[in-house]
This record gives structure tokens, sequence and C-alpha cells, in this order.
């Protein structure tokens, strides 16, 4: 494949091998599941256990997601030693049994606190208490820490401000000797966005996500439409996925390899939207390289859902050795709008390792779009105004939806008795299987199965076009025709 090393200057390049907060973690982004926006505090050791049971036998572990991630409500009181216990009722072995078990079975165990007096559903939080938290954690084994934002005491307002006050929690946890993922939940406060990398693995860039597309709601109070105020100060709850999208645009850009912006847990499987609205938050929070973390309760699981999130193809995206988000090319506000006053259109694009590309059209019009993306738009992160050189070459188009699995496939495995026939099912279908093959290793070999399907060619210099339907997005990977794969240090 051509690319010439002129196009990038070489301090760019080395800049690409750096990793953020460089502990080693989060190379490529974290996945698994939480359990906050299905069960918010309705937390125990049989809820995680369980749901660690589910991602084995449902072959989700299999495909990557390897975090067990417990949130807010698991604490009992501070005790008088200084130190935060779990619930006695809610896990009666305690924190290192939970914790144990999950290892037992391969996952990593992730927990909860606030850089504040309390959490936000009001149990004892970390901030001046940092030192023996962390050594609770180390001590329990845990392996990621959600690191949230609620009651801090005043301390934010200025960049400055809440970074001193999260790298206290970055430090005591390095001090305890156990290497544990941070994962910041100030939801975008005062430009986590420039600073968080150095101190965290994940930052979350947003108020709550909510399980709407893109409908409006005064709870997620920003304003990402208004100039004046692009990062305001009370982000919220209720953000919807259009919401977040628009709020990350402009510093798509800033997650490198060990450090993400998090777009907030996945709705998917929750209800409030279609399939083809749950099929475009997913590909975008893949393509984003956000942290994809499950937030559904997987004991209620429908096919629908099951094949949206094990689709192999996707979470290839997410897991590119590469490690850029992809960015927006274009966006067109003059499509038809909804009662809320929403419409618009996107068109995403980002490198993979490979040389491919990941091409997202997104419509989130309130009606069917005849949309086009040019290889001079897509190919703008590697030269602007058609310069860049992959405009010249010629395409193939990848559906990356185009194997996803079917309703009587995925039904086949929710419905498996035991464990034995579920991977009977994934063996019969040959599904993916990350922990025999890294995508990593697939993607150098060009396993089909992390390609989708060709479904055309862009001759250079033109353009594709598809109809994309109201409230869904296309997802591609274009590949060189006769490219030869090979790494690419560009940008
Ligand atoms: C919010 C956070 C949510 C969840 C919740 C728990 O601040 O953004 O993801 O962790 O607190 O109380």
């Amino acid at each position: 494949m051509v690319r010439s090393s002129s196009v990038v200057p070489a301090a760019v390049s080395l800049f690409h091998v750096a990793q953020a907060v460089g502990n080693g973690l989060a190379i490529t982004p974290p996945m698994g599941w939480n359990n906050w926006n299905s069960l918010a505090c309705n937390v125990s050791e049989d809820l995680l256990l369980s749901t660690s049971k589910k991602l084995i036998d449902l072959g989700l572990q299999d495909l990557g997601y390897d975090h067990v991630v417990l949130d807010d409500c698991w604490q009992s009181p501070r005790g008088d030693d200084g130190y935060v216990n779990a619930d006695k009722e809610k896990f009666p072995r305690g924190m290192k049994h939970v914790s144990d078990e999950l290892h037992s079975v391969g996952f990593k165990f992730g927990m909860y606190s606030s850089a504040g007096e309390m959490t936000c559903a009001r149990f004892a939080g970390s901030l001046d208490h940092e030192t023996k938290d962390a050594e609770n954690f180390a001590n329990w084994g845990v392996d990621f820490l959600k690191y949230d934002n609620c009651f801090h005491m005043g301390r934010m307002g200025t960049p400055q401000i809440s970074f001193n006050r999260f790298k206290v929690m970055a430090d005591a946890l390095k001090a305890t000797g156990r290497n544990i993922a941070l994962s910041l939940c100030n939801w975008g406060e005062d430009y986590v966005h420039t600073w968080g990398m150095s101190i965290a693995n994940a930052w979350r860039m947003s108020g709550d996500i909510y399980d709407s597309f893109s409908r409006p709601d005064a709870l997620c109070a920003c304003d990402t439409n208004n100039p004046a105020d692009p990062f305001c100060i009370a982000p919220g709850t209720h953000c919807s996925v259009l919401f977040i999208l628009n709020k990350v645009a402009p510093f798509a850009d800033r997650s490198i390899p060990g450090g993400w912006s998090d777009l907030d847990m996945l709705e998917v499987g929750q209800g409030g939207m279609t399939d083809e609205e749950y099929k475009a938050h997913f590909a975008l929070w893949a393509a984003l390289k956000s942290p994809l973390m499950l937030g559904n309760d997987l004991r209620i699981m429908s096919p629908q859902t099951l094949s949206i999130v094990n689709n192999p193809a996707i979470i290839a995206l997410s897991q590119d050795p590469h490690g850029r988000s992809a960015t927006r090319v274009a966006r067109n506000t003059s499509v038809p709008k909804d009662e809320y006053d929403i419409g618009e259109t996107h068109i995403w694009s980002g490198k993979l390792k490979n040389g491919d590309q990941v091409v997202i059209l997104l419509n989130a019009a309130n009606e069917d779009v005849e949309m086009s993306a040019s290889l001079k738009e897509i190919f703008t992160p590697s030269g602007p105004g058609g310069s860049a050189p992959q405009v010249k070459e010629s395409w193939e188009v990848f559906d990356l939806w185009a194997d996803r699995m079917s309703d009587a496939n995925a039904q086949a495995i929710l419905d498996a008795e035991d464990q034995a026939s579920r991977s009977e099912v994934l063996k019969k279908l040959n599904w993916y299987n990350a922990s025999e093959v890294s995508y990593k290793e697939g993607l150098e070999k060009g396993d089909e199965r992390l390609f989708g399907k060709k479904v055309g060619v862009v001759e250079p210099r033109g353009q594709w076009d598809v109809l994309v339907e109201r409230h869904s997005a296309k997802v591609y990977r274009f590949r060189q025709v006769n490219g030869e794969a090979g790494d690419h240090d560009e940008l």
C-alpha cells in the first residue's frame, strides 16, 4: 500500500507509539460489563457472579468482554478504623471473595468510588481517604477503578484543581504496587480531555448517557450547540447518543493507546431505542474507541441485543492496534428535523492499523437520506482538500454488519441448556473467539470474520453513495484495491 512516510513528520510518528498514562494497561479500549445502566443500586455478589457466568456462556468473554465492573452502592459506612467495607447483606463473603471468583474464571474485577465526600448515591466517597481506599482495592485484587465526581467539596472549577484532586487517587493506587487501571468519571468537567490521559486510562467526557438515540432532555444540561458553552460545568444526566457524539467530536482524536475518551456505558438492549439505533450506538462507540462496557441486564437479553454486541467485525474496530478514534469529517444540519428540532447527518472516518479506513455514515435526520461520502472527505484527516494520497487510490467497500448473527442462531445460544451446548452452537457457526485468536492477530492474518462483506468499489477521487435509513448508520471498512497490508505510523 502506498503510504509515503514524508506525509507525516517523524516527530508525529513517534508520538503514535507513546502510551497515555504508561502503566501498560488498557492498550486497547477496555471491554466488559457494568451494572449501573440497568440495575443501578441493585448490586450483590450473586449479580456479579451470575453475570460473569452469562458472559462466559454467551461467548461474550471470548469476544473480549473481560471486565466485570461493580458500580455504586456496594459500601457500608466508613468504619472507625478509616476503612470502607462492603455491605454485608449484598456481599456476605466480602469483596475479596467476589474478586477471587471472578479472577478464577478469567475476568478482571472493576470497582467504583468517588473523588468526593460521598459517592453519587451518597455512600462513603474516597476524597481525603485515598490511601486507605486504594489499599483496600489492592488487597481485594481490584483491577480497574471507576472514579466518580460527586460531592467534590468545591474542589473543581479549573483543570488544575480537578487534576490535583483526581491525581491523589492515581498516586495512591500506584503506591499500592498493584497495577490498577483508573477510569475517571468527571463527566467532561474542567477540560478533562486535556489532562485525563496523564493520570488515567480513561475519562468520561459527558454527563450520563440515557437510553435515547437523540431526544434532548433538560437533565443533560450542557448545550453542545452553544459555542459559548462547549464545556459547561453542569453535565447532568439523560444525555442521548447523538448529544454525546456531538460533544466528543471536537476532541475525539485525544484518545491514544492506554488512555481513552469514555463515551459512557452502552445502552444496547435496554429497550429505549430501535435495533438500528442500537447498531449505530454500538458501532460508533467501537470506532470512537470508547470503552465498551455492556450496560444491559444479561439475564434478560434478546437475540437482537446479543447479535449486536457479539459482532466481531465491529469489535475489531474498537480493538484495532492502531488505537486512534475515528473523527467526524462531515456534519450536515440542513436535513429534516423532528419535533424536538433535532436532525443531522454525520460522516465519521478513521485510520486502522493495516491501512484500512473505517467509514460511518450516520443518519440522525427525521427521514431516510441519500448520503454520499467522497474520498476527499473520508481522507481529510490524512490531508485537507483532497491532498491525501489515498484519494487517488481505489477502495473496496466492506459492510461490517453484513455477517451479523441471525436471530435464530442468537436465540439458539440464549436457549441452550448448558455451557457445552452453547459452545457447540458457537463452534458450529465458527464464531470468532478472541481468546484463541486475538483481534490483532486476526486482523494481521486477514481473518474474514473481522472484515464484513464486500458491497462495492470506490474509484480514485470517487465517492460512496448510499441510502441511509432514518436513525441508522452504515458502517464500512474501506480496503485499498490490491493494497498490501502494512504497518502505518501516520496519525
Ligand atoms: C454517576 C456516574 C454514573 C454512575 C452513578 C452512580 O455520577 O456518571 O455512571 O456511576 O454516578 O451513582
